[in-house]
């Protein structure tokens, strides 16, 4: 029998973890992919199975997920080892452990990719590139940026590097500090948006969109989509929450952590939405234009408002440390397990790790311009399949394993420990975390798969 490995690190009070994992959760899939999904996909339903997906499905999973990693107390390939020996059921279950792993390490791919994206901006905003630019002038200057592979490649290297050399700093003086100033930051200077937005005349057009669902346009594809973002963007089916649930003590509300990790991250979510379509229908602008959406939007704000120069420069700035933090929380199931299990240490771990994602990331470079035209999964560009895989497959299927896991195998007693819930709303979870959680999954994939033979 192998030895119980055990995380040591722990966060040093219950506002620093609920701050990592906010952290963790809001990030370019609130600002960056939300928006773009939403106007690819229609609004108003899109957002209302998106909305369902993480009542039903996305909290139930992150209850679920950061209590297996406190039982677990470790990285989620060994946390799977040892929760599946002491409540009794098989070691295949280390296999969600790999599945979390692998699909951290891909989205990281990427993720950095875009992340370099906000880099560029935020260079771009600090010398004054945004000043009084219109719509077209901020289109233009994005096609560029794309166009180019090789400074694609130099900001995704910076990121990369980035990530990698705080990711080597280990859980606290790492993880803890950047944080502690980022989200009210951010929280901020969406509100400051939101008041622009509020001046643009298309407010209201932009608010009925997000929200005045039109269910005869939604597709199987479109709720697998929104399905596979509510993990995405809460950072859950991977094993991020059971790592930082490792690193939990045991006399913290994981209940409590859950609420405000899900209200925080959705909130920003919808801010950053209403925000953007302002803008679109406002300037006349396309909202299913795809991943650059945030991208040829929010300059033109700043390149009217007053204040733009400033308030431009700050939000990029902010943008990058949201990444961050999120892809630093991308990288850690990864890194721990190197760590706890092959004891290759922090700062080698982070590198190799890096390296390799580094250059996965390649791909997604070519994507936007050399490899434009190439298709990987059906009519998917690298970059598509990749995301594909990963939020829309991977996720899901964790997330599913995951409460199939609490709901079935945990121990009663063990389940009561980790979540603490009075009688009643224990029931209550546990038959949503049998019936409709896994059912809910199950279903969607199910559709998708016949309704793509037709
Ligand atoms: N939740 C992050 C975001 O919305 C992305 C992420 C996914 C981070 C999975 C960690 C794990 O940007
Ligand atoms: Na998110």
């Amino acid at each position: 029998m192998s030895q119980l490995k055990l995380s040591k690190d722990y966060w040093s009070s219950q506002t620093v973890f609920i701050m990592a994992a906010v952290g963790s959760a809001v990030g370019l899939g609130n600002l960056w992919k939300f928006p773009y999904i939403t106007g690819e996909n229609g609004g108003g339903a899109f957002v209302l199975v998106y909305l369902a997906c993480i009542l039903l499905i996305g909290i139930p999973v992150l209850f679920s997920e950061l209590a297996m990693g406190r039982s677990g107390k470790a990285n989620p390939v060994q946390a799977m080892a040892n929760i599946a020996r002491e409540n009794g059921a098989s070691r295949l279950w280390t296999l969600l452990g790999f599945n979390g792993v692998l699909a951290g390490a891909l989205i990281l791919s990427f993720y950095t990719v875009i992340a370099g994206w906000a880099v560029a901006y935020f260079v771009e905003s600090l010398q004054g590139g945004f000043i009084g630019i219109d719509a077209k002038g901020v289109g233009e200057h994005f096609s560029h940026l794309l166009a180019n592979p090789f400074e694609l490649l130099f900001w995704h290297t910076l990121v990369s590097l980035f990530t990698v050399i705080v990711v080597s700093k280990g859980v606290k003086s790492g993880i803890e500090k950047a944080i502690n100033f980022m989200m009210p930051g951010l929280f901020l200077i969406l509100l400051v948006l939101l008041g622009y937005a509020t001046t643009t005349g298309a407010f209201a057009q932009s608010f009925n969109f997000l929200f005045a669902p039109d269910f005869s346009k939604l597709t199987w594809q479109a709720v697998l989509i929104a399905m596979g973002h509510a993990f995405f963007t809460l950072s859950i089916g991977l094993g991020t929450m059971m790592v930082y649930g490792s690193y939990l003590q045991k006399d913290y509300s994981i209940v409590k952590a859950g609420l405000w990790i899900a209200f925080a991250d959705t909130a920003v979510a919808l801010l950053a939405g209403l925000v953007i379509f302002s803008i679109v229908f406002a300037n006349g602008l396309e909202p299913g234009a795809g991943p650059g959406l945030l991208f040829q939007t929010l300059p033109v704000a700043f390149g009217e408002m007053t204040g733009g120069w400033f308030f431009g420069t700050l939000f990029f700035a902010l943008v990058i440390m949201a990444a961050f933090s999120s892809s630093i929380s991308l990288i850690e199931p990864a890194v721990s397990w190197f760590d706890q299990n092959w004891g290759i240490k922090r700062t080698k771990a982070a590198w190799i790790l890096g390296g390799l994602i580094w250059f996965i990331g390649i791909g997604t470079v070519l994507s936007f311009n050399e490899w434009a035209d190439v298709h990987f999964l059906a009519d998917r560009t690298f970059f598509d399949s990749i995301d594909f895989i990963t939020a829309n497959i991977m996720l899901p299927l964790g997330g599913l394993l995951m409460a199939v896991f609490v709901a079935w195998v945990f121990k009663d007693e063990t389940r009561q420990q980790e979540l603490s819930l009075t009688a009643g709303m224990m029931k209550l979870f546990l038959v949503v975390l049998k019936w409709i959680t896994p059912v809910a999954i199950i279903v969607v994939f199910a559709s998708n798969l016949v309704s793509e033979e037709n």
